[in-house]
């Protein structure tokens, strides 16, 4: 039996390092939905949209084709907008500046979350994002809520950047994250929440092993549940 998988959580509490490796263990597919709103955000950005201009939004929205691709090397899950590669450009700072403003926007939403369940018609699927477990499958077998203490999810972040970027600091990554929880947390549409039945999964001293091995007994559970 296929079920769903739900991961929710604050930004680089490790949501698609967990998502990615069950899918792998599990034979799913894995989708990182944070990537959608980043790929969305980015061609606002290139074109130049008013994120002001709902009228613009819509007609922006109309023009962005999104999809996600296996690299046959690496294994990797690689996101395009309107067939380009933009895997590497969505992790700019320009993009994480910007994006949980574009993703406060509800014709945004309302446009990702269609997408989204259509991708969990076949089941088997592994989904990360804000709401997922709250609206784009609030009946998904196995729901995740994840955490970690802030300044650890600070550092990791950095290491993740740095690697793009050498001349990117701490502080700078700390006010990012920072402003990302709280637009996440208290927008109108859909803020991060929760979901009433969701596990609880705080990995702040958690090795990727351990997580692994408790979100798969957890998968188990739910299987037998359902
Ligand atoms: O997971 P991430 O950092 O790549 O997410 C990028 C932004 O998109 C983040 O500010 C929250 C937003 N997001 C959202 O609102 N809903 C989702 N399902 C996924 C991401």
């Amino acid at each position: 039996m296929k079920i769903i998988i739900a991961i929710d959580g604050f930004s680089s509490c490790g949501k698609s390092t967990l998502a990615k490796e069950l899918a792998e263990q599990l034979h799913y597919t894995f989708i990182d939905t944070g990537a959608m709103y980043r790929a969305i955000t980015l061609y606002l950005i290139r074109e130049n949209v008013s994120l002001k201009n709902v009228e613009e939004i819509n007609e922006a929205l109309k023009n962005i084709h999104l999809h996600f691709e296996t690299h046959p090397e690496t294994g990797k899950s690689e996101i395009y907008l309107n067939d380009e590669n933009v895997s590497r450009h969505i992790r700019d700072m320009i993009v994480a500046d910007k994006v949980s403003e574009v993703a406060a926007i509800k014709e945004v939403r309302t446009f990702a979350v269609a997408q989204q369940q259509k991708m969990g018609k076949r089941k088997g699927l592994v989904m990360d994002g804000r709401d997922i477990g709250t609206v784009v499958f609030p009946d998904a077998e196995l729901k995740i809520f994840m955490t970690a203490d802030p300044e650890i999810r600070v550092k990791r972040r950095f290491q993740e950047m740095y690697a793009i970027n050498p001349d990117i600091t701490l502080d700078e990554v700390r006010h990012n994250l920072e402003l990302r929880d709280y637009i996440d947390s208290n927008r109108e549409e859909s803020p991060l929440r929760r979901a009433d039945d969701a596990r609880l999964l705080d990995n702040s001293e958690m090795t990727r092993e351990a997580q692994l091995k408790l979100a798969l007994q957890w998968v188990a559970e739910a299987k037998v549940a359902n």
